[in-house]
């Protein structure tokens, strides 16, 4: 036997750039203003909460590990059928045992190039090898993605709309890429922030789910929905896919507080229409302000913009960020995106979006 050897993790494993979540806290500001992580402006529903406390006294028990009652809730709500649903801890989870059931060693997942970062990290963790395809005018390139597909390629992921850029594919587009994959490859089309996009040509792509054997739709609670912190995500799947995230998944894998507050969160059709309100209201206000600020933006179609700085030093994305930082202002850096230049920030309140606007003219006037 040998000794004096320490464990050694699977391959790629060490090669892993670790996931820098945004900043949640700042040294000496109580209540800093937080922009960094796309959470909602206006808190959750009251009645998700109501729904939560109440579970109090029962966390002794397991929950209901087929999440019957939320996955019929979102079944009547969206008109899906909820057999082909799978809950998951937040989003980021279903993302994981999308790769650990379809992907591994010797196969290839297929990510734009500024998409989400838990694709290519959640790919290295199974041994897979993810791919970066090059994108046009930071928006997936649909022929690039097609391309670029082997028989190696197992999984595609395209989040739509995408963070961190905000833009998004069209419902025609995402069928033309499906039209493209060959059967045996996964579509996973990541909607995590479906409920914000107003425009006409956008398809979430429940359709194409119940269309196809290849296409996964996943969704949160954690952006409109305002729960991220009770981490419930779920997936809309073929017949077959949910089977195999049913084999995967632990049993109890979403809490019965999150599973409570999401079905309360999905009776608070209100709750939903004033943080969408929000959003149309504050999220092309902040653009314009940005874009007349001398801050080229690309259309966000989510709850976040992406402004590009200058190049020169003083003026740049770095110093924006530290500016901003040091009145009390948190937003999100986005160099690991292969997006130094820019920085993300997420629609706050009215109140942080005007203090956010005012501080950034301020650091924009400066000579
Ligand atoms: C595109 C996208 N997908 C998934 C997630 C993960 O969400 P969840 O909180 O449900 O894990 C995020 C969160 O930022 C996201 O931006």
């Amino acid at each position: 036997m040998t000794i004096n050897k320490a464990p050694v993790p699977g391959p790629g494993i060490l090669d892993i750039a670790p996931y820098i979540g945004g900043d949640a806290r700042l040294d000496g500001i109580e209540r800093p203003i937080r922009l960094a992580s796309n959470e909602s402006a206006l808190g959750p529903s009251p009645k998700a909460v109501a729904a939560y406390v109440a579970l109090a006294g029962e966390i002794h028990r397991y929950p209901d590990g087929g999440a019957e009652e939320f996955r019929h809730a979102l079944g009547e709500h969206y008109g899906l059928d909820p057999a082909r649903i799978v809950c998951g801890s937040g989003s980021d989870e279903l993302i994981g045992l999308l790769l650990r059931a379809y992907a591994g060693p010797d196969t290839e997942v297929l990510y734009s190039r500024h998409g989400f970062l838990m694709y290519p990290i959640g790919a290295q963790s199974v041994g897979a090898t993810p791919a970066a395809v090059p994108e046009r005018d930071l928006t997936a390139d649909v022929d690039a993605i097609l391309a670029r597909v082997t028989e190696k390629t197992r999984i595609v992921f395209i989040a739509n709309p995408n963070n961190p850029t905000g833009t998004y594919l069209s419902g025609a587009e995402v069928a033309r890429l499906h039209r493209g994959l060959p059967s045996s490859t996964l579509l996973a089309i990541d909607a995590a922030y479906a409920e914000f996009v107003n425009r006409n040509d956008y398809d979430a792509g429940a359709g194409l789910v119940e269309h196809a054997g290849n296409v996964v739709m996943l969704r949160t609670f954690s952006k409109i929905y305002a729960l991220a912190g009770l981490r419930l995500g779920w997936a809309y799947c073929p017949p077959a896919v949910a089977d195999v995230l049913n084999r995967v998944r632990g049993p109890f894998n979403v809490t019965a507080p999150a599973l409570a507050a999401g079905v309360a969160a999905i009776d608070d059709v209100e709750a939903l229409d004033r943080a969408r309100a929000h959003n149309d209201r504050w999220l092309p206000w902040l653009s314009e302000r940005l874009a007349g600020l001398g801050l080229p933006l690309t259309p966000s179609v989510g709850n976040f913009v992406l402004p590009r700085f200058p190049d020169t030093p003083g003026h740049d994305a770095a110093a924006a960020f530290e500016f901003l930082r040091a009145r009390g202002i948190l937003t999100r850096k986005v160099a690991g995106y292969g997006l130094p230049q820019h920085l993300r920030i997420t629609i706050g309140t009215g109140e942080e979006m005007e203090r956010v606007a005012a501080v950034l003219a301020e650091f924009m006037g400066r000579r």
